[in-house]
């Protein structure tokens, strides 16, 4: 009888993580591209001893209390506001998450989307691709605005929010945050004052985005704190869709109410291509990708594979949002 322990890994993940994974455990692996349906995983968590998750797959209550056997579900990911922490604490389930190993790749994704914006990077290829660059030089060609200088402000200076000011620095950049405690060791080494968010939106040129979801970050950039923001000022962020009021960001764009906005995270993902941020010309999109280079999500898989393996073998795992139980 094969009494190995059951790991449901809710998609392909990078195969470092899954060779450690399939060395002691019996693994469960979804291979279609678009995610499980709730119903599935409810499905396929029944058997499982530990299930390895993605931010879109939404681990509330009911699959939770569908997993009897449960014992981890390990997080590919930084955040994990898709996963009922409550509901795994009740069940002394271990909750895991992949810190670290994505600070870099985030906080660089996060200054591309910055230079994206600024240097209207996305628009020129579309340019030069479409046969519409005739003059060879123009002193009025494609304006952007300046970036070498200015003034960033970072919402939320945990670690990604930190490195994204680090690579403000080296742009000669003045930083500002807003944080709920303040960070002496970053404003020693990064030159950042701690400002309150009123101010920071007032005085940023652009303003970045590096906190959770959480109900104090619900909608927390609405239109009256879009309103605060320069003219010439853009909004970036790769933290969370909701963290932003998309409609009031919608309106602002529209009416040139702030300069542009470059983001990686919508409130609803995948965004409909009927979304009317989409019609905009002074903004940069993209689908959620500021993990992912190749480095960064073999170790995020490598973490969630150890984790697992940790807990199902009695141990304490690295990464814990949740402590559980044996
Ligand atoms: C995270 O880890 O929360 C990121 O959004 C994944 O790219």
């Amino acid at each position: 009888m094969d009494n190995k322990k059951r790991v449901f890994v809710t998609r392909e993940i990078l195969p470092e993580g899954l060779a450690i994974l399939k060395k002691k455990f019996d693994v469960d692996l979804w291979t279609d591209y678009a995610p499980p349906s709730k119903d599935t995983i409810i499905e396929h968590i029944k058997e499982a001893d530990a299930i390895l998750t993605m931010l879109s797959d939404k681990i509330d209550s009911e699959v939770i209390e569908a997993a009897p056997k449960l014992k981890v579900i390990s997080q590919l990911a930084v955040g994990y506001d898709n996963i009922d922490l409550n509901a795994a604490k009740k069940r002394g389930i271990y909750v895991t998450n992949t810190p670290d190993a994505l600070t870099d790749a985030s906080a660089d994704f996060s200054f591309a989307l910055m230079l994206a914006i600024t240097r209207r990077v996305v628009e020129a290829d579309k340019y030069v691709r479409a046969g519409k660059w005739k003059v060879a030089w123009h002193p009025t060609m494609m304006l952007g605005a300046p970036l070498h200088g200015t003034t960033l402000g970072i919402i939320g200076a945990g670690r990604i929010g930190q490195a994204m000011a680090k690579r403000g620095r080296g742009f000669d950049m003045k930083i500002l945050y807003y944080n709920r405690s303040p960070k002496p060791d970053f404003e020693k080494e990064c030159g950042a004052q701690r400002v309150d968010l009123d101010r920071l939106l007032k005085e940023s040129d652009f303003v970045s985005l590096h906190v959770p979801l959480n109900e104090q970050t619900l909608g927390m950039i609405n239109a009256e704190k879009i309103g605060l923001m320069k003219k010439t000022a853009y909004l970036i962020s790769n933290a969370r869709g909701p963290v932003i009021d998309e409609k009031a960001l919608y309106e602002a764009l529209k009416n040139k109410k702030i300069a542009g906005a470059a983001l990686d995270v919508f409130c609803k993902e995948p965004i409909k291509k009927n979304n009317p941020l989409l019609e905009l010309d002074n903004i940069v999109v993209a689908p959620h990708i500021s993990s992912a280079n190749t480095t960064t999500r073999a170790k995020m898989s490598v973490m969630t594979a150890e984790d697992i393996t940790a807990v199902l073998m009695g141990k304490e795992p690295k990464n814990i949002v949740v402590k559980g139980s044996f």
